[in-house]
């Protein structure tokens, strides 16, 4: 069985990641420079990738935090928890042990603890005190990179995001800290708003779609070293994904796929591999598509067939004025609309082409 070239379900492996280097250079001289960076982006388009790139670089200490749908402050807790028991072994791991035993903390049993008996139950505003303290004493004596991906979720728990302010401040000399999440208005919003306990905490750097380039030699390579010719797949596929990373390396496995090997790729490959993406994405999309409100819907349908929201298509679908406004507002902040000089356009490219076939005007 032949692996693809083109994974594109959850981060890359950080050997194979592509395309990325200037970015990878900037985050790389901020660490360096402990300037405190949060990395945003839309859904799917290559952040835990490119973090996990950094963390693999060679010499580096790092602790990982995922925040993934955390929803308490126990929640956060055990997340920290976790995260510093992975780091035991090795010289880090001896350090964070020993200062962990110093201050009474038993790590990677957090999550057992809170659920016990209420009254042997830790208190999780303390425990999570205690970890952080353990994380920013370790980082003293050691230099640590920390990462906390799907940070925006902090935002449904004001009092973690203080917490961990509190903890933190005094350190960013000493710990590199990059921040990265979906959602991009709610980071914006986490670091810039005064009301937030890391307003003007961090810079924020972009990641953007995969240039044209960057695909292409990401799809040459691919087809090239498993004995493949890619022919035009490269151009197409950007074509119909504008660089999205997630959505580009689902295309390019499809089109591989339907390559044997010894074969060049045609236009006729990548037709048949965007048919069978079509039907096999319809129902996911549907579902995708019928979550939005009726105005949202609405925009959605106006931006996909006529590239605008105050266009005759919007007329026609009846949305206008202060809905359509509050509708795009909303778009953008979830990160389903991208700004783009003069409008916005879909993120998800095939979400684009299956309202495009749905609902043809
Ligand atoms: N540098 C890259 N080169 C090629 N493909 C990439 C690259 N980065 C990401 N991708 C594609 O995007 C997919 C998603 O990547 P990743 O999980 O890192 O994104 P993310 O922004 O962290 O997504 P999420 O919002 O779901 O956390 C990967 O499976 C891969 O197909
Ligand atoms: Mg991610």
């Amino acid at each position: 069985m032949e692996l693809s070239p083109f994974p594109f379900q959850g981060p890359l492996d950080p050997r194979q990641v592509r395309g990325r280097d200037d970015l990878l250079a900037d985050l790389a001289r901020r660490i360096a420079e402990r300037r405190v960076t949060a990395l945003v982006g839309p859904r799917r388009y290559g952040k835990t990738t490119v973090l996990r790139r950094l963390a693999s670089e060679k010499g580096r200490t790092v602790v990982w935090v995922d925040l993934y749908e955390v929803t308490s402050i126990a929640d956060v807790a055990a997340r920290f928890d976790q995260a510093l028991a992975v780091s035991s072994g090795g010289v880090f791991g001896s350090l964070i042990e020993r200062i962990a035993a110093t201050l009474s903390v038993n790590l990677g049993v957090l999550r057992i603890d809170l659920r016990g008996p209420a009254r042997d139950r830790p208190d999780p505003a303390l425990s999570l005190s205690a970890l952080l303290e353990v994380l920013v004493t370790a980082a003293s004596r050691h230099q640590t990179l920390l990462v906390i991906d799907e940070f925006s979720f902090v935002s449904r728990i004001p009092e973690a995001a203080g917490m961990l302010r509190t903890a933190l401040q005094h350190h960013y000399r000493e710990l590199g800290i990059v921040f990265a999440g979906s959602q991009p208005a709610m980071m914006r919003t986490l670091f810039t708003s005064r009301s937030e306990p890391f307003y003007g905490q961090a810079d924020l750097v972009e990641i953007g779609p995969l240039t044209q380039p960057a695909l292409t030699e990401i799809i040459q390579k691919g087809f090239t070293s498993t004995k493949r010719k890619p022919g035009p797949v490269a151009r197409i596929v950007y074509q119909m994904t504008d660089g999205h990373p997630m959505r580009a390396m689902q295309y390019a496995d499809r089109c591989w796929t339907e390559t044997p090997q010894g074969a060049v790729a045609t236009a006729e490959t990548a037709v048949e591999a965007l048919d069978q993406l079509r039907r096999s994405e319809a129902e996911p999309l549907e579902r995708i598509f019928s979550s939005f409100t009726g105005s949202e819907k609405a925009l959605l349908r106006s931006v996909a067939v006529s590239g605008s929201v105050y266009g005759a298509e919007a007329a026609l679908l009846g949305v206008l004025g202060g809905a359509a406004a509050r509708a795009r507002r909303k778009l953008v902040d979830s990160g389903d609309f991208i700004e783009t000089g003069t409008g916005v356009k879909i993120t998800d490219p095939f979400l684009a082409d299956w309202i495009r076939g749905r609902f043809p005007l």
